[in-house]
């Protein structure tokens, strides 16, 4: 009897103790088959040690790791870094070191901040994030790729991924590990203006190009000293708003689209606005950056179904989830209770350009009390380290330090050779029945025209130096105006004038015409206009008689109105960056064009939004696909 009861106890402890076990083990077991699935086991793997050193951290850690700061708003021995246990600092799309704008002041600001962080009793490094989202598009004399919806027009999964791996490598060069890039947005409405930020209008499109940037950025292995970590945005229907629904201006209008409402319902979204996250997590993208828009009234920042629901359960995802710009303020409510409903959401680090010292301390006393429970707090902070461990920041041996090294890649030869392919192999042309292009080696003279023809600026469009993009000399590069100079045949001569007078007599002029740089909450539009000055640049060629050919440098499809009658041919070169001869190889023929439309080309604004999934897709300008060739 007495055996038997000894007995029973045993079999009953050895149960109770290996559902212990087993329970401890469950979210590891339960997650590890999940993660390989969706390509994030790479984060996963490092979990025994993410568990240790969370069992190390006080709450004042914790916090910490999940605030992200300005670099411009730290004081200026940046003791806040140390002082505060930052995970992170970024710098905005207006934001550089000081005195200047340099490789090497951008090296040494980062190696400042790093030295700080490691300065703190765990020694975690800081994650330093900036927007290089074609290019290192903030760093005067990088190389500036092509915007993706040009990128889009390439089909080149590969050219993608070169350009995304290059770019990680001028980002690394200043010692910068973060890009909050690739932005994989399926723009429906191209009056949106951050149009241009996608790489189509198509999900499968997105999808297959956003993988290939996420792999070209990141490498196979996030430890690769030469790659950096990637950040897919905006989670999700940044694209997709609904016309009239968008953020209003400062105490002004509403814009019609920029961080609006998505209506779709969920299967819609997922199908339309969620394939380039899904590919993006199969290729092991550590961060997610949901959007500023709302889905049916919520917003994405304060969205449990999207943060935690879809993204984390059911898709698997394992990095982080890092906040928009000052996100957390759209959400209704005071600051704390934006912070309480964001984190309880499922937002893990947050973007608080200057309020970090309030958020520290808000979301510090919300773990306190409870709001926010220690459970999510500890499965944040699981989820930053899991990405510095895999990145190799925790590695003792490897020096966190910027490598010198690197800085003669920045804008380099080999790079800018890789940009040029890139725009060549993006320009589509939309036109040639008169079969103008190629240029004709025996043209004795080329009369060039509009403003944007000759101006590094305009040609590399928004997100480039400055945060709206601006017209003029802002870094290093060849305008379309020099690579034609180049291009031509020796007894060719090419003439120039902005405003297109002095046509008369040329064989052939090259206008350029299309839109100024803009960005975000600056770019919707209700007419999709050419800008004014380059419309007059026009009609003064078109009144010389002179047969001309008009190159559109746009962020998307403009209204060409009779432009699309009138001129002899027509190209689309997007904004193609620093590389303007790119642009010449194609109108010389030295490159004979490929590119294809990734989003369909409207008549009129009445007609959007037009895709080519729309019931009216057969009335576009040109559609979806579109491209001749010579
Ligand atoms: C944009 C993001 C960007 C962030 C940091 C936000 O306003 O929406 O795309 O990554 O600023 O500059
Ligand atoms: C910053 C951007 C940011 C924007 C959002 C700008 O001042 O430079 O990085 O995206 O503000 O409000």
């Amino acid at each position: 009897m007495k055996n038997w009861f000894a007995a029973v106890l045993a079999l009953v402890s050895l149960v109770v103790a290996g559902t212990v076990v087993l329970r401890q083990q469950v979210p590891v077991e339960a997650a590890a088959p999940q993660a390989a699935k969706t390509g994030q086991a790479a984060l996963t793997a490092f979990d025994p040690q993410v568990d240790k050193l969370l069992a190390q951290m006080t709450l004042d850690e914790k916090v910490g790791q999940m605030t992200q700061a300005e670099q411009g708003e730290l004081p200026k021995d940046l003791s806040d870094v140390d002082g505060l246990f930052l995970g992170s600092v970024f710098s905005g799309g207006n934001s550089d070191p000081s005195p200047a704008n340099t490789v090497q002041d951008w090296t040494e600001m980062y190696d400042r901040l790093m030295a700080r962080s490691l300065k703190t009793r765990l020694k975690i490094p800081i994650l330093f994030g900036i927007d290089a989202v074609h290019g290192h598009s903030n760093v005067v004399g990088a190389t500036i790729f092509p915007h993706n919806v040009a990128l889009g027009a390439t089909r080149n999964a590969k050219l993608v991924e070169e350009v995304h791996r290059l770019t990680a490598l001028e980002v690394r060069a200043t010692g910068i590990q973060w890009t909050f890039a690739p932005c994989v947005t399926v723009p429906q409405d191209i009056r949106w203006g951050r149009a241009y930020e996608g790489f189509s209008e198509d999900p499968a499109l997105v999808a297959e190009l956003g993988a290939a940037a996420v792999r070209g950025l990141q490498g196979t292995n996030l430890a690769d000293p030469l790659r950096i970590l990637a950040c897919a945005k905006h989670f999700a229907g940044d694209g997709g708003t609904v016309w009239g629904t968008g953020r209003p201006e400062a105490n002004g209008p509403r814009r019609p689209l920029d961080q609006g409402d998505v209506t779709l319902d969920e299967p819609d979204i997922k199908r339309i606005h969620m394939q380039g996250y899904i590919s993006a997590l199969k290729q092991g993208v550590g961060t997610i950056m949901p959007s500023y828009n709302s889905w049916k009234g919520v917003k994405a920042s304060a969205s449990e179904r999207l943060l935690t629901g879809i993204l984390k359960k059911e898709m698997g995802f394992e990095g982080f989830v890092i906040s928009d710009y000052n996100a957390l303020d759209d959400i209704p409510g005071d600051f704390r209770s934006d912070i309480k409903t964001s984190i309880n959401a499922g937002m893990d680090m947050v973007m608080v350009p200057s309020k970090y010292k309030e958020f520290y301390r808000l979301l510090k006393s919300l773990a306190e009390s409870g709001e926010v429970p220690m459970a999510r707090i500890d499965d944040a902070v699981r989820r930053i380290l899991r990405v510095k461990f895999a990145m190799g920041l925790m590695d003792p041996k490897r020096n966190q330090l910027a490598d010198r090294k690197l800085q003669a890649s920045v804008g380099s030869a080999e790079h800018r050779a890789v940009a040029r392919q890139a725009v060549r192999e993006s320009l589509v042309l939309l036109k040639n029945d008169k079969k103008l292009l190629p240029i004709a080696a025996t043209a004795k003279r080329i009369h060039v025209a509009g403003v944007g023809a000759n101006d590094i600026g305009i040609q590399a469009g928004g997100w480039t130096i400055t945060w709206q993009g601006q017209a003029g000399p802002v870094t290093k590069g060849t305008t379309i105006l020099d690579g034609l100079k180049a291009a031509v045949k020796s007894g060719t001569n090419v003439t120039y004038a902005a405003d297109g007078s002095g046509a008369a007599g040329a064989d052939l002029a090259v206008v350029v015409v299309g839109e100024r740089p803009y960005a975000e909450m600056f770019g919707d539009t209700t007419d999709l206009a050419i800008n004014k000055d380059d419309l007059a640049a026009l009609a003064a060629v078109k009144a010389s008689g002179v047969p001309y050919v008009v190159v559109v440098l746009s962020g998307r499809p403009v209204i060409l109105g009779d432009i699309a009658t009138s001129a002899g041919a027509i190209v689309a070169a997007w904004w193609p960056g620093t590389e303007g001869q790119g642009v010449a190889d194609v109108l010389t023929g030295t490159y004979k064009p490929t590119g294809k439309l990734a989003f369909t080309w409207p008549k009129s604004v009445a007609q959007l939004p037009l895709n080519k999934q729309s019931k009216n897709a057969a009335e576009a300008l040109y559609p979806f696909g579109f491209g001749l060739s010579y």
